[in-house]
């Protein structure tokens, strides 16, 4: 296990200015006007754990630029297992299969490990690639909304989260059919508690359909949330269950091309055996990829610690100057994930319109399948964030 030299995360990233993001030069900034906001795609802006930088120094230095070596492959899978032993799960090394990333799991899955003729059945709000891939795959989508339950007890009627429609899941769902897991989840911030989690599973298993259970934001649910893996719930849930995970939203590396498929039914694990090759070797999964991954999951923890702080008092501080700056908007409480869920139903803005009126670049809610909401990435410097909630408070 590395150990983890000392960075002050916040000052460091307080200190970051819109001018130096751009000039970092990654997506989310570089895609939005000089000036503007990026607040799009999921990328952090706080600083790399040193963990992974020195590891994936060390692998450059050493020219590690081929393709995935079986011992790094097994790496991924050794560390993969022992990341999800903190949540009480005991996976076995065997059943981690790395892979190019989370997406491309799911298309593995959808291509290979299912019943081509089974549709796909999502909640809505999603994140955007659930929406388009399984068309590419050939597969039926079927959205069921979730539902948002108020609770005013919060005050000002600010409380209220989303909830799975159960009824109209049970409904979609047909034997063999793909439901999509998100937890913690893309968008709405919600992290499942084990009863709602165990609810899923009666309706899965009356409809004897299959999980894919994406839980890359897993490293990201907030104090005072607990994360449970859902395939650890029992041995139920363990045999209709695919999980999908990444140390890419965490540690932010999703460009180094490293997801994990961890497989945990026989039917699951035999269609495996009898893959080609090339989709066996995950689809393009990279040695730094796999590097930076073990580093994250065995060396990077107490850096992870520090981000979550800091993102957990953006999320409080954003909350509170968006309450103030436009105080239509309604902000759902953030469990986990830093993808704040913006309702904008009661404000006159669409949600479309938000980035060309005040340099808020989000995603607009209709790619999450949920019109009239917008998706503010909240990994960002903590006076950038102030910004934010100034400039939406421009829409009243
Ligand atoms: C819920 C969810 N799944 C998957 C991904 C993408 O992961 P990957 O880059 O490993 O495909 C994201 C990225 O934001 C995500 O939020």
């Amino acid at each position: 296990m590395n150990a983890e030299p000392a960075l002050d995360i916040a000052a460091w990233t307080d200190a970051q200015t819109k001018e130096h993001l751009r000039a970092r030069g990654g997506l989310k900034w570089t895609s939005v006007p000089a000036g503007a906001i990026g607040a799009g795609v999921a990328e952090m802006d706080l600083p790399l754990a040193p963990a992974i930088t020195t590891a994936l120094h060390d692998a450059v230095d050493r020219g590690l630029t081929g393709y995935l070596p079986p011992a790094l492959a097994a790496g991924v899978a050794d560390a993969t297992a022992g990341w999800q032993a903190r949540y009480g799960w005991r996976v076995d090394p065997a059943d981690v299969h790395p892979v190019a990333s989370v997406v491309t799991g799911f298309r593995i899955v959808l291509e290979h490990l299912t019943d081509p003729r089974a549709p796909v059945v999502l909640p809505v709000p999603a994140y955007m690639p659930f929406l388009t891939v399984p068309a590419t795959a050939g597969r039926e989508l079927r959205t069921v909304p979730m539902r948002i339950v108020r609770d005013d007890a919060g005050g000002a009627g600010r409380g209220g989260r989303y909830e799975f429609d159960l009824p109209a899941i049970a409904a979609a769902l047909t034997p063999g059919a793909v439901f999509v897991l998100t937890n913690p989840h893309n968008p709405t911030g919600r992290v499942f508690t084990d009863d709602e989690l165990l609810a899923v599973a009666d309706v899965i298993d009356a409809a004897e359909a299959i999980v894919f259970a994406d839980e890359i934001h897993a490293p990201l649910t907030m104090p005072g949330f607990t994360h449970r893996p859902y395939a650890a719930l029992s041995a139920a849930t363990a045999a209709h269950t695919i999980g999908g995970t990444s140390a890419s939203k965490g540690w932010n590396i999703p460009g180094l091309g490293c997801g994990q498929l961890i497989l945990t039914s026989d039917s699951a694990r035999e269609a495996w055996e009898r893959l080609d090759p090339f989709t066996k070797h995950g689809g393009g999964v990279t040695p730094l990829g796999a590097v930076g991954t073990i580093a994250a999951y065995t060396g990077g923890a107490g850096h992870l610690a520090a981000c979550v702080a800091y993102l957990a008092a953006g999320r409080d501080l954003f909350a509170a100057e968006l309450a103030r700056s436009l105080p239509a908007a309604h902000l759902f409480p953030l469990e986990g994930t830093y993808l704040g869920w913006l309702d904008l139903r009661g404000v006159p803005a669409d949600p479309a319109t938000v980035g060309e009126r005040v340099g808020v670049f989000g995603v607009d809610g209709t790619a999450c399948g949920m019109p009239g909401f917008l998706r503010v990435n909240l990994a960002m410097p903590h006076p950038l964030l102030i910004e934010t909630a100034g400039r939406l408070g421009q829409l009243a």
